[in-house]
């Protein structure tokens, strides 16, 4: 038996019918031609238990630069998927591809050639797509993708072909629009003959993944199964199918090669989302905002929990509303969450309990559920805030002035008036400043009363810098430079390096806290209430200011 196992791929003499490791148990057609519902093969179980957790869709504009590709990824990700129907004329893949055998023995291989009708590229007839597998077969690869719309075509003696081959066949279901009757879908499935049944759908919403990750928990056990949902919402699923109990996931070669929407990159699924390690012991963490693509959290989340060691994954979860968001947390479940915009001051009232500053600010940014289900919300804002000005100035009896009157803001304010800190607010619309500082009892400041002002710091708390993009949008200027009286400026905007507040607070030789260090300590704070461990802050502030400077190179472009 464990010989059979490395030995998967079809050789010239598995194609006699009575030597095929795939079908000695698959599908023993009737006399009268009909086909019986299949018993798993134990060889594509096998198959399935060997098989690398990501699979590379690789694609190519002619079969030289698809073997180039495969063969980049040959050694860290051994399983890829050819998508032949990329190709003017797959069948020229063939030679090209028993050559990449030869060389890479141990790399599992998909054929995939999608017709235009089922979302692919291919303009060929059903007769000639199967023609295209049996040879992708014969050219080495282990398992055909044939999806349920061509099956439904196929003639007996195409199956037989195709079994005749010896690879494992991926009978594939493609739904671009929603996640609905996926077991109706199933049963529809599981009546052809096919080892692997791959059922790939639209998430619309978050809980679509749970409806997703429910189907797979109920039919793995019957049958082989691979399940995921496509689009931007469909992360969850992508990276936790196969916890579920999904065969394997699908990931992309490089960033404008995905062969589905919402594909991430082979590459960060298994370096920045550890999917390998992923198991049911894996606590779920998330950010969730409406946006979130933008969101670094992920980025440095992930790494803070690599470096310590924390069996942990962290999610960008883009939720239209809360109530869908709420109905996962439970479900999937989700240990805890960073919240971001616009949902920091909408998502209290899910909250069982917060800590009092958050309760006074009134937004909440960080979330932990305990084990009981309850959630509880704090604002780890104000700790991105104290943290970087305690190292610099003595906070107790210091003047700030903070400007802006939103949330940030808020945590400034009450975190700073909390640690003893005399502190002025000034915001363009007066009522909105003149309330903060009502309710934290701060004084309310014109902006004509401030040349004639110092302080020990002036935070930019606005949201003035935080959409600019060098030498596109312009940036407005919140201060003139006789207005910045101050021993320490602190920029709270971290999308970019250098806003006008900073290069202005420079000019004047003012030193400066940049957003980042803000935007690190905040996290920081997130990862200590999650983990109760010191968080990484040096790792993490690291790739945090590596992930920005690539943004900036790809703005440049
Ligand atoms: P956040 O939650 O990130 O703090 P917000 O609640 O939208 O974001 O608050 C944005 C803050 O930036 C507000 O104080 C806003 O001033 P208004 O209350 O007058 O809207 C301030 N802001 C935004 N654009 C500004 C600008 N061009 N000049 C000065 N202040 C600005």
């Amino acid at each position: 038996m464990a010989q059979c196992v490395p030995s998967a791929r079809p050789t010239h003499s598995s194609h006699k019918a009575e030597l095929h490791p795939y079908t000695k148990t698959l599908y023993h057609s009737r006399s009268d031609n009909e086909m019986t519902t299949p018993p798993i093969s134990i060889a594509s179980r096998l198959l399935r238990q060997r098989l690398p957790r990501v699979c590379v869709a690789v694609v190519g504009k002619n079969p030289a630069e698809m073997v180039t590709k495969a063969e980049d990824f040959a050694r860290d990700n051994p399983f890829i998927e050819f998508r032949l129907d990329y190709l003017p004329q797959p069948a020229a893949l063939f030679p090209k591809l028993k050559g990449f055998v030869e060389y890479h023995p141990h790399v599992n291989m998909i054929a995939t050639c999608r017709r235009v009708s089922s979302g692919g590229r291919f303009k060929g007839s059903v007769a000639s797509q199967v023609e295209i597998l049996v040879k992708a077969a014969s050219a080495g690869c282990q398992l055909l993708d044939l999806e349920l719309e061509s099956a439904t075509k196929l003639k007996n003696a195409d199956w037989e072909r195709l079994r005749k081959t010896g690879a494992a066949i991926i009978l594939s279901y493609h739904d671009f629009r929603s996640t609905k009757n996926l077991d109706k879908i199933y049963h529809k499935m599981s009546a052809l003959p096919a080892d692997f049944i791959k059922v790939v759908s639209t998430a619309q919403t978050l809980h679509d993944n749970v409806d997703m990750m429910k189907f797979l928990e109920r039919r793995s056990d019957e049958r082989a199964i691979i399940g995921l949902c496509m689009g931007e919402q469909g992360l969850i699923s992508r990276l936790l199918c196969m916890r579920a109990g999904s065969a394997f996931t699908f990931g992309a070669a490089s960033a404008g090669e995905e062969t589905g929407p919402g594909q991430i990159l082979a590459r960060t699924l298994r370096e920045t989302f550890r999917i390998d390690q992923l198991d049911v012991a894996t606590r779920v963490y998330g950010v969730v905002g409406d946006p979130v693509s933008h969101s670094l959290s992920p980025v440095m989340m992930n790494t803070a929990f690599r470096r310590e060691n924390f069996n942990a994954v962290y999610l960008g979860l883009h939720a239209k509303t809360l109530s869908d968001l709420m109905a996962c947390v439970s479900d999937i479940p989700i240990h805890g969450l960073s919240v971001t915009m616009p949902y920091k001051e909408s998502i209290m009232k899910f909250l069982d309990r917060t800590d009092p500053v958050t309760a006074k600010i009134g937004a909440c940014n960080t979330i932990i559920r305990s084990q009981d289900g309850k959630l509880y919300g704090f604002n780890t804002d104000v700790a991105g805030i104290i943290r970087p000005l305690e190292q610099r100035i003595q906070l107790q009896g210091a003047k700030i002035l903070v400007l802006g009157a939103g949330g940030a803001a808020r945590a400034a304010v009450f975190g700073l008036k909390d640690r003893g800190c005399e502190v002025y607010v000034m915001n363009r619309t007066a009522a909105k400043g003149q309330k903060l500082a009502k309710q934290a009892h701060v004084k309310f400041l014109q902006k004509k009363q401030l040349a004639k002002m110092s302080f020990d710091c002036i935070i930019n708390a606005t949201s003035v810098g935080m959409d600019a993009v060098p030498g596109k949008l312009k940036e407005e200027q919140i201060l003139t430079e006789k207005e910045l009286n101050t021993r320490l400026v602190f920029e709270m905007v971290y999308t970019q390096p250098e806003t006008k507040f900073i290069k202005m607070a420079q000019a004047k030789g003012i030193p400066c806290i940049h957003g980042v260090e803000m935007f690190v300590h905040q996290g920081a704070r997130q990862f200590e209430i999650w983990t109760g461990k010191p968080a990484p802050v040096d790792e993490m502030q690291r790739v945090v200011l590596h992930a920005l400077a690539q943004r900036a190179q790809l703005a440049k472009k």
